[in-house]
């Protein structure tokens, strides 16, 4: 089972930005704790602040990988690029937020993403991403 994590814009200051929001671990912390918990999997990590760098991303993985776990943050809001990415590709993908978007301003409600996604997990901090990843193992 090969699997991806592909964060989007300002993920790289986890740890660091809005800590009551967003929690005090950094993600390369955390992304290690989950190659420990996940051995048996081929799990890849990709972080870029750029909306065409995750398109490329998108478009090299998303034939031959079994799962992508897409926490577009910003850009989930605002991308019809991404949204047409994750149509585009075969890989399913599930779309991930570390808040609940929902609980939010109402712009953060909208989501480009989701109408083409598995489905979304939105709300549990970091655990979003090892319920993803336990979504693609069941
Ligand atoms: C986020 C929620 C987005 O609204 C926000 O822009 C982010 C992070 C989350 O994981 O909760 O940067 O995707």
């Amino acid at each position: 089972m090969k699997l991806i994590i592909i964060n989007g814009p300002n993920l790289s200051l986890l740890g660091k930005r809005e800590p009551e929001i967003y929690g005090a671990n950094s993600f390369d912390t955390f992304f290690k704790e989950l190659q420990q918990k996940f051995e048996n999997i081929e799990l890849a990590y990709f972080q870029s602040n750029i909306e065409g760098e995750i398109i490329d991303k998108l478009h090299e993985v998303g034939f031959n990988y079994d799962g992508i776990i897409l926490n577009a943050a910003a850009y989930t809001h605002t991308s019809v690029g991404i949204g047409d990415a994750v149509k585009g590709i075969e890989t399913p993908v599930i779309e991930v937020h570390i808040s609940n978007v929902h609980s939010r301003e109402t712009f953060r409600h909208v989501s480009y993403i989701a109408g083409n996604a598995k489905g979304v997990i939105s709300g549990f901090g970091l655990q979003s991403y090892t319920l993803a990843i336990q979504s693609f193992l069941e």
